[in-house]
């Protein structure tokens, strides 16, 4: 945890994950009087005291989702399914589903002591952390990294192959509705994940194409002893959370280009600006139209310049003379075309106009309304 005191001398703690804030706000905000299950998502930064690596970051943003109040395989199987589609849609190819299961109160302790005997009999062909894990966190040992480890771990008794009887059935049943719609779990005895509030299901997607250690773009699992631990109700839990940092660097959508603004306003007279500045407002405010205007006091040229620049479409010019008043001329900087345009009208000149541009790349939206920011004729509800 990344944890400091602050000037004033308190203890702080930044947060590190999402899943027991969800429980402590579910038991504060009674959501257990809610239809069940209760669905719930976040996405917020998270923060961590790990040695910054690729992919491994003491900041990071984290989307999740948790559903409270079922220990149906049902829910394990729909949630990981779901994630499996997010990663789907972000066109996240090349993906390993590992699985495990981290048995409950029932069968893990048992198990525990059986792995504690094993690793104290290799005690010597371990690392020095693994000693200390014997003792206080056996399963934990799964996770390291240490060569030697992993070897005598190989040969540990597996978790999986102790679960008791409602333990086995609940597993073998998210095994096989996850075969059944389509995905391909792969069994992983290591996977202890390094959260300790886990019961029975837990789960990663790692990324085969990610060239460091750090492939795992998000996981989850069951906790279903979270809440009460916590001072609610019992109240099992299922969820997931997927670092957005990892996942960015492994899908396979192009990065967005600012595609600059749909309009720039440009003013001709120096007693035009404010009402430039008006109608840059409307544009936006009231016609939902991505709109910029001069900040820095440039010539008319240099303004015309800029929107060409500033990759718009369009250019509005405020201000000339030959423009009736309560007009302005809208000019295509593709084509050249011009068109003196009401003010008041321009909520439908800009709907026929993307209209015509058919499919705009810029998906712009904009609204109906037809104020006019300028004053003068018609009285808009923005005058
Ligand atoms: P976690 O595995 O600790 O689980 O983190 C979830 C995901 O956050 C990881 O798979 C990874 O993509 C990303 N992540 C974690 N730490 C870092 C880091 N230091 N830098 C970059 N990305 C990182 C949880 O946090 C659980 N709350 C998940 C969960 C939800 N379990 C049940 N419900």
């Amino acid at each position: 945890m990344y944890s400091f005191p602050d000037r004033g001398g308190r203890e702080l703690t930044l947060r590190p994950e999402g899943t027991a804030p969800v429980c402590r706000a579910y038991v504060e905000h009674g959501m257990f009087k809610l239809t069940k299950p209760v669905k719930l998502w976040y996405y917020a930064p998270m923060f961590r005291y790990e040695r910054p690596q690729a992919g491994r970051y003491r900041e990071h943003y984290q989307f999740g989702a948790e559903a409270l109040g079922s220990d149906d395989p049902l829910v394990d199987a729909e949630v990981i399914a779901m994630l499996g589609q997010i990663y789907d849609e972000l066109e996240i190819g090349d993906l390993t589903l590992a699985v495990n299961s981290m048995g409950d109160a029932e069968c893990r302790p048992a198990y525990t002591e059986l792995l504690r005997d094993f690793l104290a009999v290799h005690a010597d062909e371990l690392c020095g952390e693994c000693r200390e894990r014997t003792v206080l966190n056996p399963l934990r040992t799964f996770d390291c990294k240490v060569e030697s480890c992993r070897a005598v771990l190989a040969g540990a008794p597996h978790l999986v192959d102790h679960l008791c009887d409602p333990c086995r059935r609940h597993f073998d049943t998210v095994l096989e509705l996850l075969r059944k719609v389509g995905l391909d779990p792969v069994l992983d005895f290591r996977l202890v994940r390094g959260l300790d509030y886990y019961t029975r299901t837990t789960f990663e997607y790692q990324s085969n194409s990610l060239g460091f250690a750090q492939s795992t773009i998000g996981g989850g699992g069951r906790y279903d002893g979270l809440v009460e631990l916590i001072g609610g109700p019992p109240t099992p839990g299922f969820g997931f959370g997927s670092g957005l940092e990892r996942v960015t660097l492994v899908s396979g959508l192009e990065e967005q280009e600012d595609e600059g603004p749909l309009a720039y306003v440009v003013t001709f007279t120096e007693e035009a600006r404010a009402d430039a500045f008006a109608l840059t407002q409307h544009l936006r405010r009231e016609l939902l139209i991505d709109a910029e205007c001069d900040l820095v006091a440039r010539s008319a040229k240099a303004q015309l310049k800029q929107a060409g620049r500033s990759g718009a479409e369009l250019a509005v010019l405020v201000g000339l003379d030959d423009v009736a008043a309560g007009e302005v001329r809208v000019r295509d900087l593709d084509n050249g075309d011009e068109e003196d345009v009401a003010v008041d009208e321009l909520g439908d000149w800009f709907d026929d106009w993307l209209d015509d541009d058919g499919l705009d790349g810029h998906g712009h939206h904009h609204g109906n309304g037809n104020g006019n920011p300028l004053g003068g004729n018609g009285g808009g509800e923005a005058s």
